[in-house]
């Protein structure tokens, strides 16, 4: 399951990976916005976060103007490793090396045809583990060291 989040400037973007998602049969859920009316990004960050760490999520992405800030604020959510993205190599850098549980994207800054393509090469690339999780581990350890 991907759980979906925008705010009013990724609402667009969000519909359309929506829809990619339902036509290719990958079950996802929304979690808002539902239109352009202006939100605020952190709340559809953190409800997309939390889907994810508390597992009912396996994956997440989100969209805002940029990226940037709606993954600011899901990144706050201990055990979220969120990307933005803005090209397919990144894409598969975030999931090969990174193990990145949320995609960022940014509506204002990348095409809708550049958009699915990194969501494809996002779902379909898996973590290369070995040293990738070492670094990992150490990313976790900075969590755990401010989140007493
Ligand atoms: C909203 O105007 C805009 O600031 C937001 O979508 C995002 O780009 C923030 O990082």
């Amino acid at each position: 399951m991907i759980a979906l989040g925008s705010d009013h400037g990724g609402y667009n973007l969000k519909e359309t990976i929506k829809a990619y998602l339902e036509e290719n049969n990958i079950p996802c859920k929304d979690f808002g916005t539902n239109s352009t009316e202006s939100v605020d990004y952190p709340e559809f960050g953190a409800k997309v976060a939390e889907a994810v760490v508390s597992k009912e999520c396996e994956k997440g992405i989100i969209c805002c103007g940029t990226g940037i800030g709606i993954s600011i604020s899901a990144n706050k959510v201990p055990g979220i490793r969120c990307a933005v993205v803005s090209d397919t190599f990144s894409a598969q850098m975030s999931r090969e090396h990174n193990n990145a549980n949320i995609l960022a994207l940014g509506e204002r800054v990348i095409g809708k045809g550049l958009a699915l393509e990194i969501v494809k090469v996002w779902l379909s690339t898996e973590f290369a583990g070995d040293r990738h999780q070492r670094r990992i581990d150490k990313i976790t350890d900075i969590e755990k060291k401010y989140n007493r």
